[in-house]
């Protein structure tokens, strides 16, 4: 990797500035999931072991560049306290007199978190002004917060043209993962995309398709593609619009070697709520006033078939409506046959994406693959290729 990483920076006595990605779920000022983190804690802990003021950065939510109370970073110093397993101290502010005076006083070892990074307009601007302010803060920069990497705001990207940067251990695990994952794969590589809508997908499709032996598509885009084959599709969600794009990947596979598995069978029903009555069709044999809202077992069977040769595989969204049983027979079947073949030392696993982690926990098999990234947008871009600016900074010479 052509950053540095915890290992060869000299951190005693030092100020080093940690961007975490704290943009926890939150209800009536309560963390509801801890995984963020527990994801960041081992880094903040490392540095100040090794004897480091370790002053942490933190966006939360979408504040738009005001003060808003309830975006506060407050709440989330006392669970980071305890996974660190040391104090956290809070400033009420990210920058000026109060952050200036609270990392003044740190001492070695001690750890401060700073107010959200976002009440601040130049923080989504990537205003020099505020990268300077916040480097003044630190010798040193850390970023780990990979989840927030495609963003270059000034807490990822400006800062870290400012200061020495490394990587810290969350970031590290999750650029070696998606490395080997999708740059360095073992082959057979194969994808799953779910996901309701091509359209928000057609980048990482692309992309996709000129990197792996085989796309599964699963979810409501799976539709677009039956559609764009001339199968009828009765009520099911769908996007017209797009069936020019779906032949357009399915050429690009076509070219580059890749074979896209579309579901052979759908699970179907009049009605989109919990329990409905269903029927399993072949994808031929929907009816006119049917809906498609998960994938069959002849479709999961011959995912089951082409994972046993598989060694790598990287997974993107759900096969069906899978918030609402039955429909998540579908996907969970698939993530257990993933979790069995990755538990059987026969697969390396990579899952991300909001809606992906939420199945493979409903599935109860999030432990047991690879690895699971707690990025969101940042995986998505990964996964279309593209550049990330906050990983890109760390890179720069200095
Ligand atoms: C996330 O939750 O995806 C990251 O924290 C980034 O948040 P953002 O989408 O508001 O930039
Ligand atoms: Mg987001």
């Amino acid at each position: 990797m052509s950053f540095k990483t915890l290992d060869s920076l000299d951190v005693k006595g030092k100020r080093v500035l940690v961007r975490a990605d704290l943009n926890v779920p939150m209800a009536d000022g309560k963390v509801t999931d801890l995984t963020r983190i527990e994801r960041q804690a081992p880094t903040i802990r490392e540095l100040a072991e090794k004897g480091a003021k370790v002053i942490v950065l933190s966006h939360f939510d979408r504040p738009k560049g005001k003060v808003v109370p309830s975006m506060s970073l407050r709440p989330v110093a006392a669970p980071l306290a305890a996974h660190v397993g040391r104090a956290v101290a809070f400033a009420g502010d990210t920058i000026g007199a109060e952050a200036q005076v609270a990392v003044g006083a740190l001492k070695d070892g001690e750890v401060l978190l700073l107010e959200n990074t976002r009440f601040h307009p130049g923080e989504e601007k990537n205003e020099a002004g505020l990268a300077a302010e916040l480097a003044a803060l630190g010798d040193i920069f850390v970023n780990d917060a990979f989840s927030a990497a495609h963003r270059a705001h000034a807490s990822t990207e400006g800062v870290a043209r400012r200061l020495p940067s490394a990587a810290g251990r969350s970031m590290q695990a999750e650029l070696e993962h998606l490395s080997k994952a999708l740059a360095n794969p073992d082959r057979p590589l194969l994808a799953v995309v779910g996901g309701a809508k091509v359209s928000s997908k057609i980048d990482l499709l692309q992309n996709l398709v000129t990197k792996v032996e085989t796309l599964v598509i699963g979810g409501a885009m799976a539709n677009t593609f039956l559609a764009a084959q001339g199968k009828p599709v009765g009520k099911s969600l769908h996007e017209p619009d797009l069936l020019d794009t779906a032949l357009k990947v399915m050429r690009l596979a076509t070219d580059n070697g890749a074979v896209i598995l579309l579901p052979v069978d759908l699970v179907v029903a009049r009605e989109f709520k919990a329990g409905a009555a269903r029927r399993v069709v072949p994808v031929d044999g929907i009816g006119a006033d049917e809906m498609a809202l998960d994938v069959g077992p002849a479709t999961i069977a011959e995912f089951t078939t082409k994972l046993a040769g598989t060694r790598t595989l990287v997974w993107n969204g759900p096969f069906g409506a899978f918030e609402t049983p039955p429909f998540d027979a579908g996907t969970v079947a698939a993530a257990r046959a993933v979790a069995a073949a990755t538990r059987a030392g026969n697969l390396l696993s990579v899952a991300g994406g909001g809606d992906t982690v939420a199945a493979l926990a409903h599935a109860g098999v999030e432990n047991d693959f690879t690895y699971v990234s707690t990025a969101g947008g940042a995986f998505l871009e990964w996964l279309e290729g593209k550049e990330l600016p906050g990983v890109e900074a760390l890179k720069a010479p200095h």
